[in-house]
């Protein structure tokens, strides 16, 4: 296993829509898995898109910790992911990213998503997904696409330092 170095925003790579991995790629993959769980876990994030680390490729990996709120969920890793939402409002929250160190942001996501894709076995899994597991997953999948998650945001206020966010508390106390 290695630790990754982690793009960050401005590298092209994370512009870039990822490529799909085929069912022979399955070793490679397991590869790219091992080093991204031991990146994430250096790194101290919650999930990483293979991109990330300059794999132009549709793998992820995340974790739901208990303190999130909801279901927690282990490390867990989504080769060629699709997701589709459950309709519904879309919900603020707070998110952070390896490639966008040091800022956080609350950004629209819908509230519950149905998801798929392939285990690290090369199994096809799906489920449902609803609050932080909804978010975590919508975000690192905008990652396969190219996406940012300020590319998500339109007000631009909830954006900031997470060292002064926990100072002066968030503009979006009290509400949802
Ligand atoms: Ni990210």
């Amino acid at each position: 296993m290695a630790i990754l170095k982690i793009a960050r925003m401005g590298h092209p790579v994370l512009l870039r829509p990822a490529e799909p991995m085929a069912a022979g790629d399955l070793p490679q993959v397991r590869k790219l898995v091992a080093d991204m769980a031991e990146t994430l876990a250096d790194a101290g994030g919650v999930g990483l898109a293979a991109p990330q680390v300059h794999e132009s490729r549709r793998v992820l990996i995340y974790l739901v910790p208990a303190e999130r709120g909801g279901e927690p969920r282990p490390l867990t890793a989504l080769i060629n992911p699709v997701i589709e939402p459950v309709p519904g409002p879309p919900v603020l929250g707070w998110e952070g990213c390896l490639s966008i160190p040091g800022l956080r942001a609350a950004v629209p996501r819908h509230r519950a998503i149905r998801w798929s894709g392939l285990d690290i076995n090369g199994e096809p899994v799906s489920g449902v997904a609803h609050g932080f597991h909804a978010r975590v997953i919508q975000h690192e999948v905008d990652h396969l696409d190219g996406v940012l998650y300020p590319m998500r945001m339109s007000d631009f206020r909830l954006m900031g330092f997470g060292e002064e966010i926990q100072r002066f508390g968030s503009p979006l106390e009290g509400e949802g």
